[in-house]
């Protein structure tokens, strides 16, 4: 398992091979990776005016002791503003360049990830939560800019100072810069790692607190419990217990940071007031000037702030690894072969031939769902299917379509595999219209226009007569700008349909995938809906998950299935003949009015 640390980001060590994969998005920044580096050289130079500072301080200390003091003090207060101005230019253009490139790169693996998510197998979607990949996108990616814009330019500027400013300092003094490490970094690492400590207590002790805030809160809700077995005792025994560990815990939580403060004090300043008492020795002996101590003690400070700051920045960067290594391991999932530039728009003629046709779906193997599925549909024919819930009637749909492609068997369109078509091609020839229709936010028009967004304003209304929706749609004020969706007015479930079916009419694909709802529409919508589907079938090879019993009289063909498999087949009057037939056994039930799966 994952230790999780209190955000919910993965906290775990930065592994070789975490690394490794971060780095892959570098890739996102080498399309702006001239701008990165004049960013790194302004991060740089800043940094660099930043080490000059305490130098120049301390030379403005020493001046006071030159001759022509005036003058020495003016020099040196005026290459200071000079300093200071550089490093202000450096440090705004290191900031814009970073957040330019951030942003661009940022996008550019937004897009990227988008692009492959959704193109990747349905089966995939099954054993992911949206919930997850969601986050993945948009948390993941936020902690990777906060990243890239600050914490690695203030991971290389600490870097670069605790190098630059113990460099200087051994030029200054090495002794005293030798005298200075032995004490100050140990000190400064205690005081981040005993800090740590202490805000984990912190965290237990309110832990402690609210284990016993839960005995309250149960108490006084079941407070007729509590009367009824008088616990009272028994309750009051027990918030006393926890209440007395919580402030135990407290307590030594006070002890800990009574010492923290101690050692901060002691420590910390004790450790700068070695380095000063040393120091002052080396003026006494003249081996260091006043000026130069004054700058080491700026320098120490700066170096022993980059190594106290290293710490948080150095848990940052590893969450943002983390979050490197989930999003990316999008990318190692192979998508679909949807081939989304190829502009062949191949039409197929409407033909299906399944031959022994056994499925398992992936996240469940040892479930063979479909066992042994043969028919033959024409150019123009009508199947229904009927079967027992759970029978595989939705999984066929979902073969048919090439949502899944690790079945066994075949399934021809006209006379060829399908997974020897474009993937692209199927899809592109079948038109599924859903139990239950799912409109997109945004108008009627636009709705519509999914079935072919090249489609004239002529055509969508031409679809949406022929879909019978027409008439209600012009009955909305605004009629096919009517906003649809969760801010927009809600349609009942045979209006959804109806728009549903004329954007399949703009689609006209040749083959139709229906799975008929299973919950009544009023009869005036139902009707409606009828004739509406009546007409798209017109000349396409429909495929019905059938309900109503008027759908499957009318069919050429009825597939009963059950179990995975295709347990009786033919046409309605065929299907009654049969003595004994499941068919013959459902439709006599419906007519009974029991409930049913037909
Ligand atoms: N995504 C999936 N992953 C694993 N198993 C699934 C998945 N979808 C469906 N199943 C299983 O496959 C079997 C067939 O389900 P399917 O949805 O095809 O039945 P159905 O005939 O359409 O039923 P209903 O009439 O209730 O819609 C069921 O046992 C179901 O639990
Ligand atoms: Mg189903």
């Amino acid at each position: 398992m994952r230790q999780r640390s209190k955000d919910g980001k993965p906290g775990k060590k930065i592994t070789k091979s975490a690394l490794k994969e971060a780095l892959k998005l570098y890739a996102y920044i080498r399309p702006y990776q001239g701008r990165f580096l004049i960013g790194l050289l302004f991060l740089l130079l800043s940094s660099g005016a930043n080490l000059l500072f305490p130098k120049l301080l301390g030379d403005l200390v020493d001046a006071v002791s030159d001759d022509n003091y005036r003058e020495a003090i003016a020099d040196v207060g005026k290459l200071l503003l000079i300093v200071l101005g550089a490093q202000a230019i450096f440090s705004f253009f290191r900031i814009i360049l970073f957040v330019q490139v951030t942003e661009k790169a940022l996008a550019g693996l937004r897009q990227a990830t988008y692009r492959h998510l959704i193109q990747l197998p349905m089966a995939f979607f099954n054993k992911r939560r949206v919930g997850e990949l969601n986050s993945r996108i948009s948390a993941d990616i936020s902690l990777l800019q906060e990243t890239f814009t600050t914490t690695l330019a203030e991971f290389l500027r600490q870097m670069l100072i605790i190098i630059g400013g113990i460099t200087l300092l051994a030029v200054t003094s090495w002794k005293l810069t030798l005298f200075m490490l032995a004490i100050l970094p140990p000190v400064i690492i205690l005081t981040v790692f005993f800090g740590k400590f202490i805000r984990r207590y912190a965290k237990t002790v309110q832990e402690k607190v609210a284990d016993s805030q839960v005995i309250v809160e149960e108490t006084l809700q079941g407070i007729f419990n509590v009367k009824s077995f008088v616990s009272e005792s028994f309750e009051i025994l027990r918030y006393r217990d926890r209440t007395d560990e919580a402030a135990q815990a407290g307590i030594k939580g006070g002890l800990y940071r009574a010492a923290f403060a101690s050692f901060v004090v002691f420590g910390l300043f004790g450790a700068l007031v070695a380095v000063i008492w040393r120091g002052s020795t080396m003026i006494a002996t003249g081996e260091l000037q006043t000026g130069q101590l004054f700058a080491f003690i700026i320098y120490s400070g700066f170096i022993g702030g980059s190594i106290g700051g290293l710490a948080d920045v150095y848990s940052r960067i590893q969450k943002a690894v983390g979050a490197a290594e989930s999003l990316l391991g999008i990318f190692d999932e192979s998508p679909e072969p949807l081939n989304l530039d190829d502009e062949n728009n191949e039409r197929l003629n409407g033909d299906i031939e399944v031959k022994s046709l056994r499925f398992s779906y992936p996240s469940r193997p040892d479930v063979t769902v479909l066992k042994d599925i043969n028919f033959t549909a024409n150019k123009g024919d009508r199947i229904a299917i009927v079967g027992t819930s759970g029978g595989g009637k939705s999984t066929l749909v979902s073969l048919l379509l090439q949502l899944y492609r690790n079945y066994e068997g075949d399934i021809l369109f006209d006379q060829k595999e399908a997974r020897e078509h474009h993937l692209k091609t199927i899809r592109a020839n079948i038109g599924v219209v859903p139990q239950e229709v799912l409109l997109f936010g945004g108008s009627i028009k636009e709705n519509i226009l999914y079935g072919n967004p090249n489609a004239s304003e002529d055509e969508v209304m031409d679809a949406a007569k022929r879909a019978y929706a027409h008439d209600f749609i012009m009955s909305f004020p605004e009629g096919y700008d009517t906003l649809v969706g969760e801010r927009g007015v809600q349609l009942s479930g045979g209006q959804r349909q109806r728009i549903a079916i004329a954007r399949m009419m703009l689609k006209n694909p040749s083959i139709l995938l229906l799975d008929e709802a299973t919950s009544a529409l009023d009869s005036e919508s139902e009707s409606m809906v009828q004739k509406a589907l009546e007409e798209l079938m017109q000349g396409r090879t429909s495929i019905v998950i059938a309900h109503r019993l008027s759908t499957i009289r009318n069919a050429d063909q009825i597939l009963v299935v059950q179990g995975g498999e295709v347990v009786e087949s033919g046409s309605h009057a065929q299907l009654m003949e049969e003595s004994d037939g499941v068919y013959k056994e459902y439709v006599s039930m419906q007519k009974m009015g029991h409930e049913t799966n037909i």
